[in-house]
């Protein structure tokens, strides 16, 4: 089983568009969403009622009031989902750091999944520090402007706090113009995937209908999964 979170300081750069297509595309996984913003959860869950959302979820998960197990939502591809209580859990962990420690043994029990994705919330929080210490593979989507190589080194280095994990940068809604740019000035920084996640409707689409993307970006979806698998 290979865990692979999903992260980015910065918001809107298609952490979760990513996280959920991977989900789609690669067999047997788990998406796990440990944003309090939920995205991921109204992609993938958009039908299933609030009610049976705040019964089982990552919050009570964490919270431990709840195995792993019985907070999964079978799907298409099948979830954790989150929960807007997500925000506060911070604080509410800070004294019981042998709880995170629980939990982290649980979810690398789920070993009848080939994978688990998860995806994170754009900030450095409890969420993330937890996601990076799962994680085989950071997988770091990055749009280019001017703060980016200062949250990428800002999050390369809360990644490294948690010992040496496999990261990939994937350049994501960006020209390519832009692309080749931000290629040209990370060279020998950091690995780079060799897909670049180009911008087009068809994702925000996609999202709307809580379908896998289709057309030619689900190619560019594909060829990055070859990538991680
Ligand atoms: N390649 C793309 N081209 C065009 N739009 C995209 C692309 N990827 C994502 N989007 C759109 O951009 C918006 C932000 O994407 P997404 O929610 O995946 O980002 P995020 O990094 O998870 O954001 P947040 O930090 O708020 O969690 C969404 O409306 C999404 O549909
Ligand atoms: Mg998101």
């Amino acid at each position: 089983m290979k865990i692979i979170t999903v992260a980015n300081l910065k918001g809107g750069v298609s952490k979760t568009s990513l996280a959920v297509n991977l989900a789609f595309i690669l067999k047997n996984s788990l998406l796990i969403d440990f944003d309090g913003q939920a995205s991921a959860t109204d992609y993938l869950l958009r039908e299933t009622d609030v009610d049976e959302l705040e019964k089982r979820n990552a919050y009570l998960m964490l919270r431990e009031k709840l195995n792993p197990v019985e907070c999964i939502f079978k799907g298409l591809t099948d979830c954790i989902p989150a929960v807007p209580e997500l925000h506060k859990i911070g604080i509410e962990m800070v004294s019981e750091p042998m709880a995170t420690l629980r939990v982290i043994d649980r979810i690398k029990k789920m070993t009848d999944y080939d994978y688990i994705i998860i995806d994170t919330p754009p900030a450095i929080t409890y969420q993330l520090s937890l996601s990076i210490s799962l994680a085989d593979l950071v997988l770091i989507p990055a749009t280019y402007d001017r703060w980016t190589i200062r949250g990428l080194s800002m999050i390369l280095s809360e990644i490294e706090k948690s010992g040496n994990r496999e990261t990939l940068v994937v350049p994501s809604i960006i020209s390519q113009a832009d692309d080749e740019k931000f290629r040209k000035i990370m060279a020998g920084r950091v690995s780079m995937s060799k897909t670049t996640i180009k911008r087009s409707n068809s994702v925000r689409n996609a999202a709307a209908l809580g379908k896998p993307v289709s057309g030619a970006m689900a190619s560019l979806f594909q060829e990055l999964a070859g990538e991680v698998a």
